[in-house]
């Protein structure tokens, strides 16, 4: 039996530093820096990722391999049963706090669940999941939500000129305030902006928390307090929860998760939508006469959901995700990695593998419906495992709602960005160059 993983070159590792982990920090881990997506989605850099992965998985792969990230070996992970290893033991042995991570959220969420071990892991996800809904076919609130979504898709409905990033931004901002927060806090503007500052200075990756962070904390804690029976605050009382949960900092994730996260997946789906009008056709059939209200119309949008789960699938928000393993762990080659071993996962790479997903550069919606997209440990811009993203089902609930209303409403069109080949879809897709008249 081998005891080895191969390990790639000194020479690669650099490549591999300045093609895969400099990118991912130099546009922000937290906070994306919007001059330098631009600038980076205007280079090939993610498709010199892309290649420069394709090359040491075919040299290296199948199996795990070493490659030098900085001054440190990481172990590379590419199949999805390495990779079902790896994010079904997640948060244990693997766990998700790598340094890098952990010192950056410091500065806005030093207590988020993504960052936690152990039994207060287990304590603060059984909190998000139950408020959440993690798993639900439907969530508790989802009426209520459905008709804030649309809501918001009509204030951009009645743009006179055509949308932006940061419109689309602004309206999620708003939206996510009211699901998380209730409708007291539908304009407060200063709560989200002191995040984004936050987060801003999560990127310089402080390892404690940044000035403001106080601030913002006691601002959720003050929401909190003042439950609205109409939003996730309203379910927070009957919720799991210990004097170790930190309640309030739990709730800044689900805020830039809905408000940044969410709107960025959507602009690529609406982008998608605007440039293939066959899948708009489909999309546009399937929620006609619908009343995106409606929380069964929204959930019978199958079509629409597999649109965004699939603009996710080509253009992952989270491009690299960092393991790092608590104990010493033997892998099926029985080679026995010692606890401290970094563990990658490039999921732009595997989403994109050409060699083993037949569709990786085709916008391919009906994988996810009647395909087997959902059950492969490959893709994971939600992640997998017990770590998988608990609010998965409300951001596409919410994505449903909102598309299906905007859709309906008539032909969207690409009125500023690169232009793109639908059979040979681009690795990156700058949302800040895009402008689409709805
Ligand atoms: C399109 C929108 C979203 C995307 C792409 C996304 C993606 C992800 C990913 C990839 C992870 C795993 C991170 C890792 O393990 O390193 C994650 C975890 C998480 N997500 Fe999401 N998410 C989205 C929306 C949401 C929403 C709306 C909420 C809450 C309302 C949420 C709450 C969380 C939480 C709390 C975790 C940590 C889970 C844990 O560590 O156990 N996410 N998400």
């Amino acid at each position: 039996m081998a005891l080895d993983f191969k390990h790639a070159s000194v020479l690669e590792g650099v490549r591999f530093t300045a093609q895969v982990g400099v990118p991912n920090v130099v546009q922000g881990l937290f906070r994306k820096r919007e001059a330098v997506v631009s600038a980076v989605g205007k280079l090939p850099a993610d498709h010199l990722a892309y290649r420069l992965v394709e090359g040491l998985e075919r040299k290296y792969g199948p199996d795990p391999f070493w490659v030098r990230v900085g001054a440190e070996e990481a172990l590379l992970l590419t199949h999805p049963e390495d990779i079902e290893v790896v994010l079904g033991g997640s948060p244990s042995p693997f766990a998700s706090d790598p340094d890098a991570k952990r010192k950056g959220m410091a500065a806005f969420q030093p207590t988020a669940l993504t960052i936690s071990r152990g039994n207060l892991w287990a304590d603060r996800r059984a909190f998000a999941e139950s408020v959440l809904g993690t798993g639900q076919p439907v969530h508790q609130l989802a009426a209520e939500f459905a008709a804030a979504a649309v809501a918001e898709a009509d204030a951009l409905l009645g743009l006179d000129r055509p949308m932006t990033f940061d419109d689309l931004n602004a309206c999620f901002q708003r939206l996510t305030r009211v699901v998380v927060l209730g409708t007291a806090a539908e304009d407060d503007t200063e709560l989200t902006d002191l995040l984004g500052q936050l987060m801003a200075a999560g990127n310089k990756m402080p390892g404690e928390p940044a000035k403001g962070y106080d601030e913002l904390h006691a601002r959720i804690e003050q929401y909190v307090a003042a439950p609205d029976p109409t939003a996730l605050t309203g379910l927070i009382t009957s919720a799991p929860q210990s004097a170790a949960t930190d309640v309030p900092g739990q709730l800044i994730h689900w805020l830039f998760a809905m408000g940044d996260t969410l709107p960025a997946n959507l602009m690529r789906t609406l982008m998608v939508l605007a440039t293939h009008s066959k899948v708009a056709g489909v999309a546009r059939s399937e929620v006609a006469g619908k009343d995106m209200a409606d929380v069964e119309d929204v959930v019978g949008a199958t079509y629409l959901a597999g649109c965004i789960l699939e603009a996710m699938r080509l253009w992952p928000t989270t491009a690299l995700f960092g393991r790092v393993l608590e104990e010493d762990f033997r892998w099926k080659n029985g080679q026995k990695t010692p606890a401290g071993t970094q563990v990658l996962i490039h999921n732009l790479f595997n989403h994109r593998n050409r060699a083993r997903v037949p569709y990786a550069d085709r916008f391919s919606p009906e994988e996810w419906t009647s395909g087997t997209a959902a059950d492969d440990w490959r893709f994971n811009f939600f992640s997998h495992g017990p770590q998988g993203c608990p609010g998965a089902g409300m951001a596409i609930f919410l994505g449903q709602a909102f598309l299906g209303r905007v859709v309906n409403a008539g032909e969207l069109k690409v009125r500023k960005g690169p232009r793109i080949d639908p059979g040979r879809l681009p690795y990156a897709l700058d949302i800040y160059a895009l402008e689409i008249s709805l």
